[in-house]
């Protein structure tokens, strides 16, 4: 049974109905509360504010619980591919055969991207950061597919798209970095292999797919593939709430992912590392940095909004990164400083008071390395993880008969109201 709370303002006394999901997670129903109050409430960074109701992920950032659609991401991270956890996220439940067959012919079926936006790669700078190119480029697609514009008549066929493409436009978009023929995809390859041999094949000898890499990429895409309702997510359901296409509402979230503080992270460690390692700095003194509050350096990969323990996914890819570097015989003296400055770190009394702990994209950078891929697409890589979980809170939300146009409020701090005044009069 649901039960009210009391908010007593102004003299008067108001009853707030309360909601409980299926974990027990409880919040305050407010959507009254202006209509009948006169108030809104006010949460800058909506640490306290629910936004929406979802089935897709379950969260407990005191306990490090991550969970798509019911199923612990260790399990999934072990036992199943980006594809199948692709349809979870999506579809709600693991596919049968037939399904899992089905959907990954689909994703097959449309990897190539129309020949004219090709012409697209040539009119960007070589210095461009490949996350400008995807975002323009998955807008892009909307001009190619019109009916996507009619949202509720047509986004079945969107999915499987967006999801073949967004990784062969990843791919074009590194190998015009880099002066390379454009290497297409090829359809006996699967989803992840299919990735690899657009980045790294060349037309001038055959390429061979490591079993080792695909399961490596399998395992990262796994782990980024949705985190409820973070920054980016938030601005595809935003964008998304106006009915916008799916493919403008994925363009929004790429841009939002892109920020440092959130899937910008993992560029923005390796840089990190890479500084401390070439200047000789000691982790202790780099840890000092971090804690003086006039500077403004943060140890980056460190902290999460909802984790207030260790994040479960940078468990996994701190052991893999581990597995991985030794399987290759690399040796990297960024996973050794990494791996130093966690200890020191979580040794420190500032990090241990503010709950402070590796989070994803810690480790996430010194795999990619590992496995050739340069360091201006980590966040690209991030975002090929996360693309199911953005399209599976835009198809909920837009299947959502109860769904509402996103739009906060504010309180004014502003003038009052005063006149205008002439030019010639103003001092
Ligand atoms: N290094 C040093 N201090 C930190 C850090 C950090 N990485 N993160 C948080 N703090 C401190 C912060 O200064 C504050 O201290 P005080 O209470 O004395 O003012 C306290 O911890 C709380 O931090 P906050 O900024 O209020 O926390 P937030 O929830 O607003 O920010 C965060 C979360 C992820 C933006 C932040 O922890 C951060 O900037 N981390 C580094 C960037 C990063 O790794 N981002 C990737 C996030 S995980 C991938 C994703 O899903 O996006």
């Amino acid at each position: 049974m649901t039960k009210n709370a009391k908010l007593s303002l102004d003299g008067k006394e108001f009853e707030i109905p309360t909601i409980v999901g299926s974990e027990q997670e409880k919040a305050l129903d407010i959507a009254r509360l202006r209509a009948d109050t006169g108030y809104i409430t006010m949460d800058p960074g909506y640490v306290n504010t629910g936004s929406t109701m979802s089935a897709i992920t379950y969260l407990d950032g005191e306990k490090g619980i991550l969970r798509y659609r019911g199923i612990p991401i260790e399990q999934l991270a072990e036992k199943s591919t980006f594809v199948e956890t692709s349809y979870l996220l999506i579809y709600g439940n693991l596919p049968n055969k037939t399904q899992l067959q089905n959907f990954s012919n689909l994703l097959t079926n449309h990897s190539m991207i129309h020949e004219d936006m090709k012409n697209f790669f040539d009119g960007y700078p070589a210095t461009a950061h490949p996350m400008a190119i995807l975002s323009s480029m998955v807008c892009s697609l909307s001009a190619y597919y019109p009916e996507s514009l009619k949202v509720n008549e047509s986004f079945e066929m969107q999915i499987p798209r967006l999801l073949s493409k967004l990784r062969t436009i990843a791919a074009f978009s590194y190998k015009k970095s880099i002066g390379h023929p454009i290497m297409y995809p090829q359809n006996h390859l699967s989803y992840c292999a299919n990735f690899l041999q657009m980045m790294f094949s060349v037309p001038a000898e055959p390429y061979e797919v490591d079993e080792d890499m695909v399961r490596a990429l399998n395992i990262l895409l796994i782990l980024h593939a949705d985190h409820e309702q973070n920054c980016s997510t938030s601005t595809v359901r935003l964008v998304g709430s106006s009915l916008a296409n799916l493919f403008a509402s994925i363009s929004a979230g790429i841009c939002a992912l892109w920020g440092p503080l959130h899937g910008g992270a993992n560029q923005a460690v390796i840089e990190m590392l890479e500084e401390i390692h070439t200047t000789g700095t000691k982790c202790s003194d780099f840890i000092e940095k971090v804690k003086d509050k006039d500077s403004s350096t943060r140890l980056m990969g460190f902290g999460h909004r909802v984790y207030k323990s260790y994040d479960p996914r940078a468990k996994i890819l701190k052991e893999m990164t581990d597995v991985i570097l030794s399987k290759r015989g690399i040796s990297d003296p960024l996973l050794d400083l990494a791996m130093e400055m966690e200890e020191t770190a979580l040794s420190d009394p500032y990090f241990v008071e503010r709950n402070l702990y590796p989070n994803v994209d810690f480790y996430s950078g010194i795999l990619y390395k590992a496995m050739g891929i340069p360091v201006n697409m980590f966040t690209v890589m991030f975002a090929i993880g996360r693309l199911p979980g953005w399209i599976a809170h835009w198809k909920e939300m837009v299947d959502d008969p109860q769904s509402k146009i996103g739009r906060p409020r504010q309180i004014y701090t502003g003038e009052n109201i005063r006149d205008y005044i002439p030019l010639d009069d103003r001092v």
